[in-house]
């Protein structure tokens, strides 16, 4: 059933996932508050769209605010929707130079009005645009996913036969039209910055097959060399999905 991902070992990721962590300890490092570590995160979230997209990249996603991230203090949440609410719809005209559409992917009726209002503008400004789709994660959680793509699953049945053969062929394909992932191609690549080793509740469905780089870099002080350094080392693996290297390479060569 991944027969169709088996190509892309070798090629650009389609699909890029970024966990953009380390703004705080880059920000106290500068003797600056965590708020400016989040500003000049928002600078590399700019920064990273534009590299991806000369890479070849279709789709990148960043973790912008996980369903854990409520617990942080009260002015830290706000600094961070106000951001939001105020830069996205600046970046408009950019997004369409450049081509980009604006997805999100979690539960974004929980924002403040303003944070909802500026994604509504953006998305609804970008909806054509077909280079590149920028997917913001906000209120995301990967298992919070799976337990609404089960619900979801469980809903959608007029009676209690359907829904028994519906479960007797229930696979992962089938499954993932249950998630909210109806745009979203599987995720290629998932970076973390900020030297942890931990997936953090980003993607989780597709984390199965995801490949998984760490690099140590704060997410302020992201390069182009090193998300370029990332892209490489993805491209020099081999994606297998559970089969040997005897099958990819004949499937390679058929
Ligand atoms: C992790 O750094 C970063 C976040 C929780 C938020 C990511 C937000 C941005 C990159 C800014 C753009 C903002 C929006 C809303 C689009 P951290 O604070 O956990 O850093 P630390 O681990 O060093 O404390």
């Amino acid at each position: 059933m991944h027969e169709s991902h088996i190509d892309q070992g070798s090629s650009v990721p389609q699909h890029v996932a970024i966990i953009m962590d380390g703004n705080g300890r880059w920000a106290e490092a500068q003797g600056m508050s965590r708020v400016e570590g989040h500003k000049k995160g928002a600078k590399r979230v700019r920064d990273v769209i534009s590299w991806a997209s000369e890479a070849g990249v279709k789709q990148v996603s960043l973790y912008a605010f996980s369903t854990e991230n409520w617990k942080r203090p009260k002015l830290e949440v706000t600094a961070l929707m106000t951001l939001l609410a105020t830069l996205l719809p600046l970046e408009i005209p950019s997004m369409r130079k450049q081509g980009v559409r604006l997805l999100t992917l979690g539960d974004i009726s929980r924002l403040p009005w303003a944070a909802r209002k500026a994604l509504k503008k953006t998305k609804e400004a970008t909806a054509h645009h077909d280079v590149i789709d920028v997917i913001l994660c906000l209120n995301y959680g990967g298992q919070q996913e799976i337990i609404e793509g089960v619900k979801a699953f469980c809903n959608s049945f007029q009676n209690e036969i359907e829904k028994e053969n519906a479960l007797e062929s229930l696979n992962e394909e089938s499954f993932r039209s249950y998630l909210w992932r109806d745009d979203i191609l599987p995720v290629d690549l998932l970076i973390r910055t900020g030297g942890e080793r931990r997936i953090s509740n980003f993607h989780l469905w597709d984390a199965a097959y995801a490949e998984l780089y760490f690099t140590e870099q704060l997410w302020p002080a992201y390069t182009q060399e090193d998300f370029q350094e990332a892209l490489n080392d993805y491209m020099r693996r081999e994606r297998r999905f559970g089969k040997t290297s005897e099958q990819i390479r004949e499937a390679k060569a058929s």
